[in-house]
Parts: C-alpha cells; structure tokens; sequence
C-alpha cells in the first residue's frame, strides 16, 4: 500500500467477492476489500498514521499485532469503528468507546526493524471476523536491516499462511459456537498462503527471504521443506536475531513470525521445492526453481544488536486454563478494565505462563524473550525477541518481558482466536 501522503495510510474496510477456489467466489471483509489486506511498510523514525474506515456491516478494531504504540491506537476489542448509521443503542460492553465510521491509528514506528501483522479485535468477534478476511502484514524497516546484504526485492515474500473451510459454493463455512469443534478452536481443511490455496511461486536458484506468518485461527504447523533443506532464522516475531539459527523444522502457532532465509541453489533447475507441514502431512506451498541467478545476497553471521536482556524486578504467573467450561486466565474470564498486574514502565519482569491445552499466549505493545520451558533451556526456535509464544500442554514457560514502550492499558490474551472470543484475556496496565 501507498501513503496518500508521507506518513498517512487511508484503507477501507468492505465486503468484496474473491475467487479463492478456483470457480467460485467467497465473499470476504477486506481491508481495502482484499484478503489479505494491503501490507503496510513502516519505517523506524517515521510516524504514522492509519485511518481505517469501516463499511461492513459490524464494528470492528484494528490491531497492529506486534507494534508498540500508544494504548489508544492498540485496537482495544471495545474500542470500536461502527459503521455509519450504527447506534450503540442495546447495551454495548462497559467502557465501549465508538467511533463512526473511521478512526486515525497512531503508530510512532519507534521500534526495531520487524515483520509485524494487524487484523480485527472486536470484542466477542475477532475469530469469525478474521476468519472473514480482516488481517494483512505491516513491515517494519531500519537502517540497522538495510545495512545487511539480505535477499530483497522479489526475493523477499511475505506468506501469511491460514487455513480455511468453504462451502460447495466457495463461501467460507464458519461453525456455530455451539459446535463441539468450536471449543478447540476452528480449523479449516484448506491451507492458503495470501489468499490462495496451495499456490505455486517461481524463484530463481538464488537466496529467499521468507517472513512466515501463521494467521490462522487455531491451527498449529510444523513447517518443513521436501525433499529437505533448512531454513536460516534471521528473525523472530520482533526483529533480527543477533545471529542466525538453522532450522530443519519450523512450529509455528498462531500469530507467531519466523523470518528465513532459504537458499533455491541448493536444488536443481527445474525442481520443485514444497512447504510441507508436518503436522498434518500436508503441503502449505510450492516453490519451483526457474532459472539460475546472479545472486549477490548473503546471510552475515552477525546480524543485528538486539536490546539485552534487563534483569527481572518481579516474578509473575499467569495460569491458561478452562475453567467451568469457559477459557480463564488466572482463573478469570476477560474483565476488560480490570488489571492482572501493573508493571512500571523501563522495568521487566518474568513471567510464568502455565496452561492445560495449547495456548499460544500473546502480550500487546511489549516483547518478551522465552528463558525456560519446564524448567529446561528453551527450544532453538524459540530464539529473539518475540510477542507470541505456544504454550503447550501443561507446560510452564518462562519469558521475560520489557516494558519500555508507553504507559497505559495492555492486553495479554491467548492467540487461538476462539479461545480469545471466549474470554481467554486479560489486560494489564503499565504505570
Ligand atoms: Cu494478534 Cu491481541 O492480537
Ligand atoms: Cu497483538
Ligand atoms: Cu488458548
């Protein structure tokens, strides 16, 4: 996407018909009326602003997933664009904030260089509404990344990768909440990459930039390349790693980013290399090597200087888990306005997260690093700053998180996007 003016992003969101199944067409709810909405390059230094209006038929709130910014331009799920005409008239949430027709996102892009997301937040409606289309990659840029020979360019492809369920005639198929399936989260039987159904992409033999995104509801992947190879890690959900990590296999849960690099030479001319997940034996895309290249790109060993890890000024523990058939947090179901904890702002903190079932636990506006699980040194790929991380079954997981974006209401919430609707946050407040 294009700003219409430095620093100032306009996109609409409406109701639009795509050819998803090739002979159908599935009507989504799009930023800009495409699924995925536009990417958003954002550059460290620069503001800005993104004005989101709504045309659809339901209030929305958007959510740059992953950024830090002022609280009032989080994408709270009750700080709402309604559409015009929309009155708040049968009891709206307490503290519902709504704005007609359009709101201004503030964004001060104070942040490393990263591969950042935003999509829907609606109070009680992020799963079905995402479901429906409403998410797109923002990108993040720095000076400290352009100073690096990594592949660029058309090499360089964002694949945000969600699975779907369609009817026979190409609508998406969402089950109703009182479907057994519905507790686990949903999932879908078709895997797409941008949009599309197990698309093919043409490289050349030369390096890649991959910035992998699971934006699926619930579903988990455990990427891996056929017939082999690796994957460099140069990245995580919040920017470079200080060096690259290699990778045969990538679990990715949603709202995680893994930012690889995948070398084509490493396969013949004519080759085709699938992205396969491993988890449900199943291939997410093909790549299929076209041509040899001239490449001058290179993955350096030393990759960036990310901010070290302050010590902890406290220990907290944040328990994901179903209670009396509802998803809790420390035992709560989401009171929005009611803070789980108040970290001062320059400070960081352990925190503990335990959990019966697979939640992957996200933190807005702040980034964390993962210490331990169960005790143990964390997994390869659970390596840089992240703000997401997959919380496995009674498992405890200890991360530390740093506190030094802006004061004010935060959130922590689950990332499977049912458990989320069905209460599994919590907000916290850094003072
Ligand atoms: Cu990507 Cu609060 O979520
Ligand atoms: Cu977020
Ligand atoms: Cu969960």
């Amino acid at each position: 996407a294009r700003p219409v003016r430095p620093g100032r992003y306009e996109v609409t969101q409406r109701v639009a018909k795509a050819e998803i199944v090739p002979g159908t067409r599935t009507e989504v709810w799009g930023y800009g009326g495409t699924f995925p909405g536009p990417t958003f390059e954002l550059r460290r230094g620069s503001a800005a602003t993104i004005a989101v209006r709504n045309e659809l038929p339901v209030p929305t709130s958007t959510h740059l997933h992953g950024g830090v910014n002022p609280p009032d331009s989080d994408g709270y799920p009750t700080d709402l664009v309604v559409p015009p005409g929309h009155h708040a008239h049968h009891g709206g949430h307490p503290g519902e904030v709504l704005h007609q027709g359009v709101k201004d996102y503030h964004y001060p892009v104070d942040q490393r260089a990263a591969t950042l997301w935003y999509h829907d937040h609606r109070m009680d409606f992020t799963a079905p509404q995402v479901w429906r289309g409403l998410a797109g990659f923002a990108l993040v840029r720095d000076a400290e990344e352009d100073a690096l020979p990594l592949p660029g360019g058309e090499r360089e492809l964002p694949l945000l990768i969600c699975d779907r369920a369609f009817e026979e005639d190409g609508s998406f198929r969402y089950p109703a909440a009182h479907d057994g399936a519905y507790m686990e989260g949903v999932e879908g039987d078709v895997i797409l990459v941008n949009g599309a159904p197990w698309p093919v992409a043409e490289v050349s033999a030369t390096r890649h930039r991959l910035r992998l995104l699971n934006a699926s509801n619930a579903r988990r992947y455990r990427l891996r390349l056929a017939p082999g190879g690796r994957f460099t890690q140069i990245g995580s959900d919040s920017g470079l790693l200080a060096a690259p990590v290699a990778h045969e296999e990538i679990p990715i849960s949603p709202g995680e980013r893994y930012d690889v690099v995948v070398d084509f030479s490493a396969y013949p001319v004519g080759s085709a290399v699938t992205l396969v997940d491993a988890l449900s034996e199943g291939p997410v895309m093909r790549f299929v090597v076209a041509r040899r290249a001239a490449d001058d790109s290179a993955v350096p060993a030393r990759l960036s200087r990310p901010p070290d890890r302050p010590p902890a000024v406290a220990t907290r523990r944040f328990d994901f888990r179903r209670t009396e058939d509802v998803w809790t947090i420390n035992g709560h179901p989401y009171r929005p306005g009611v803070p789980l904890a108040r970290p001062r702002l320059g400070t960081a903190e352990v925190w503990r997260l335990t959990s019966d079932f697979h939640h992957p636990v996200h933190v807005h506006l702040a980034h964390f690093q993962v210490l331990a699980r169960n005790g143990k040194p964390p997994a390869a790929t659970d390596a840089g700053w992240k703000d997401t991380v997959d919380v496995r079954p009674y498992e405890v997981v200890d991360v530390l998180a740093r506190f030094d974006g802006h004061r004010g209401r935060y959130m922590l919430h689950c990332h499977n996007l049912e458990h989320e609707d069905m209460a599994m946050m919590a907000d916290f407040e850094v003072i």
